[in-house]
């Protein structure tokens, strides 16, 4: 963990633009920067970079966020660690804070796992290029395979001298710790002799399988001598879970959200051919069928996957495993054969890369048209072949949660196949309802731990009959959602600025600013946010409040220094030039009024951006989303008179605010009483007739009761009909 005053300094000193700038080409335009989106590729800038703001934003994909946003998606990391890679661009010294005993061992461990490998790589990289052995066998080898040294640096190639013991000794010699070493597999000990250490992968190029912050987390190698096993890995340990890794991702994660495509290949030289052929987007899933945590860390830089295989019968059979996954996970996927017998290796071997690319964009094909060519031309006169390729189609469409999609799909499958739409469409239906179902069980499970997990919800004294239980909470989704997101994204626009004079009861008086009155106003009902992330949000930034007093006061100290310094130029200035007595007094006035209304604008922006600045890269996941999201939704209004006119902007922008936020709460407040009144109708219905009179006059009163409290809502709105829709 990093400490509290580290992180803010850390997100106190980046700074947007020249953290964009590191992999953007930014032009300056008024206030803000413009540049081509780094997310997307595009030949019109729609990627805007605001330097007040600190944040960034782009306008066609909706990436962007903070400083550290921005690193966690460009680099594909964690918070913790684009925390460190900023610290590291800034030159801020990192302490971690001090953990206990037990993430102490793991983080130890991990970290000497970590190095053992790192080292590894190291030494077996320059034992290809450095020596001699290394340079006639390993390098001799991967130049007969057409690999270059651009490739072998880019991918770190390495190669482990034969003798046996060559990393064993040289480990002793750079007193690395041998267990770890031999726990990542690199050494291996001897059955004969305790304590006696030799080379895993001797006699063997090495493929170092990097995550995707770059760290060496195993290791493949591939035999020379046609031995028995073609290549050997590094066994799973407390850094390598095989089946959450993908080999390439490092070196293609940014090309991969450039192209928004990812082609999966089967092996290390695979990626290194399409690679060589100028197709940088490619991993490999190291020959196994692809598993959720690969598919989900394909998923953090595109939507689109193309799978690649070898024509042959092996091929198309493994091609059409794990589709109904990939399909789950939304992922538009599409299949390549390549002719028979050839892997992408050998294939760009064989061809130029233009050749190849070219090749690429003429054979990819959508997965599930070629799902169900390929069953029908298995099917002959067979009518159970038939059958049951056509259960196979029906099973992949139900995996697919868009409905549009789902359709164009049904009436193409219905072509392929020559079966009636209709059929298609209901066996499909059917068989979704159990997709959906199966999917909400996983899903409800992973929610309840990650519920579980959470702080508990701070607000214990509010009714319970408006706060659904736990349970509720996850299966019955959030009936209010959208007038909760629509209050939470005010307060984090505005949340900090004063909203109104209250008295309180003991008649001192006091501010309220906008996040208290909302929570206020929320409380007289016993309302509260049920959106887990929103509440969370909400809560922050009421937290803020003593932070944002003290901040203030330190800001308008130095607001006043400058104001003076400001002044004194000014009127410097003026007093320069020749004019008489009437015309200084009146270019004073004008110095000081406009020096009035800079100040107040920038006292202004300071509140106003004050939430979005502390929070933007607060570490909890859910607020930092929030907040971005909120920052991303804003209405574009607003820039358009700030530059020339900005008395009236702010004017407009603050009463806008005074009217939007009460009126949040109400559509919030009036929606719930619809919902409450729909219910109490419906009890009536199923009891009239069926208990007592006094009981049917009892909830027809508390109906009544419901419905005249929603007139009067209406009322304070100024609109009786306010069931204007939130999408
Ligand atoms: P392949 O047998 O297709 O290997 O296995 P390849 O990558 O084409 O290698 P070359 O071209 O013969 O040198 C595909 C992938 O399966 C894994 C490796 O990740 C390999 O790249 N594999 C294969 C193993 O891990 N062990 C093996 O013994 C074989
Ligand atoms: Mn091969």
């Amino acid at each position: 963990m990093i400490d509290k005053a580290t992180v803010q300094k850390i997100t106190d000193t980046a700074d947007i633009v020249e953290v964009v700038s590191d992999y953007v080409h930014l032009i300056k335009r008024g206030r803000n920067y413009v540049g081509l989106c780094p997310f997307h590729n595009e030949k019109t800038p729609s990627f805007s970079v605001n330097s007040v703001r600190n944040f960034c934003y782009c306008f066609s994909c909706k990436k962007g966020g903070s400083p550290v946003n921005f690193i966690m998606e460009k680099e594909g990391l964690s918070y913790h660690d684009a925390l460190l890679h900023l610290a590291q661009k800034y030159g801020i010294k990192v302490e971690e804070k001090e953990l206990s005993e037990d993430e102490k061992r793991q983080l130890n461990e991990r970290e000497s796992l970590l190095i053992a490998n790192e080292w590894a790589a190291n030494k077996m990289g320059k034992a290809l290029i450095d020596t001699e052995e290394g340079r006639n066998i390993g390098l001799q080898y991967l130049y007969q395979r057409g690999v270059t040294d651009e490739a072998i640096k880019k991918f770190r190639l390495g190669y482990n001298l034969d003798s046996g013991h060559a990393l064993a000794d040289a480990a002793k010699l750079d007193g690395m710790d041998l267990k770890s070493l031999a726990e990542v597999g690199v050494l291996g000990v001897s059955q004969k002799m305790a304590d006696s250490y030799y080379d895993r992968f001797r006699g063997r190029v090495i493929f170092p399988v990097l995550n995707p912050s770059g760290k060496v987390v195993a290791l493949g190698g591939r035999d020379l001598k046609g031995g028995m096993a073609k290549y050997i890995n590094s066994p799973e340990s407390a850094i390598y879970k095989k089946s959450n890794e993908l080999y390439g991702i490092f070196q293609a994660k940014s090309e991969i959200a450039k192209q928004d495509n990812c082609f999966l290949v089967e092996g290390y030289m695979d990626v290194i051919g399409m690679w060589q052929s100028g197709m940088e987007n490619v991993v490999a899933s190291s020959g196994t069928a692809l598993t959720d945590g690969q598919i989900a860390m394909i998923h953090r830089f595109t939507d689109n996957i193309t799978l690649i295989y070898d024509g042959d019968a092996a091929g198309i059979k493994a091609s059409l495993r794990g589709i109904d996954m990939l399909l789950a996970h939304k992922m538009n996927v599409k299949v390549l054969l390549l002719p028979d017998g050839h892997d992408p290796d050998s294939f760009a071997r064989e061809n130029t890369p233009e050749q190849f690319r070219d090749y690429v964009k003429r054979h990819a094909t959508d997965i599930i048209r070629f799902k169900a060519q390929v069953l029908l031309k298995d099917v002959g006169d067979d009518p159970q072949k038939r059958v049951a390729a056509i259960e196979s189609v029906v099973s992949s469409l139900a995996h697919i949660p868009d409905k549009v999609k789902r359709n164009v799909y049904i009436q193409e499958c219905s072509r392929i196949l020559g079966v009636r739409e209709e059929v298609i469409e209901g066996a499909v239906e059917k068989s979704r309802g159990v997709v959906i179902e199966q999917q909400r069980r996983q899903r409800q499970t992973s929610e309840i731990n990650r519920l579980d997990q959470n702080e508990s919800n701070p607000q214990p004294d509010l009714s319970k009959q408006l706060r659904p239980s736990k349970g509720r909470e996850i299966s019955e989704k959030y009936p209010y959602y959208p007038y909760e997101r629509n209050v939470v994204y005010h307060c984090v626009r505005y949340g900090i600025i004063d909203f109104c004079e209250v008295e309180f009861e003991d008649g001192s008086h006091g501010m309220l600013n906008v996040a208290e009155f909302v929570a206020e106003d929320l409380q007289e009902d016993n309302i509260w946010f049920t959106f887990p992330a929103f509440a969370k949000t909400f809560n922050r930034i009421l937290d803020l409040k003593e932070d944002f007093q003290n901040d203030n006061v330190t800001f308008n100290v130095n607001l006043e220094k400058e104001k003076k310094e400001m002044l004194k130029t000014g009127y410097d200035e003026i007093a320069a030039k020749d004019l008489s007595m009437e015309e200084i007094r009146r270019a004073e006035r004008l110095l000081e009024d406009r020096i009035n209304e800079e100040l107040a604008q920038r006292r202004f922006e300071f509140a106003r951006y004050y939430v979005e600045q502390k929070l933007s890269s607060h570490h909890d996941d859910d607020v930092r989303k929030t907040v971005t999201e909120a920052m991303n939704d804003e209405p574009p209004l607003s820039n358009i008179y700030i530059r020339n006119n900005p008395i009236s902007e702010r004017k407009m922008e603050i009463d806008r605010m005074k009217m939007l936020v009460p009126r949040g709460v109400l559509e919030w407040k009036n929606e719930m009483l619809n919902q409450m009144i729909r219910a109490k109708m419906k009890q009536l219905d199923n009891i009239i007739g069926r208990t007592s009179p006094e009981e049917e006059q009892k909830i027809l009163m508390e109906t009544q009761a419901l419905m005249e409290k929603r007139g009067q809502l209406g009322k304070v709105m100024g609109d009786r009909t306010i069931g204007k829709k939130i999408k």
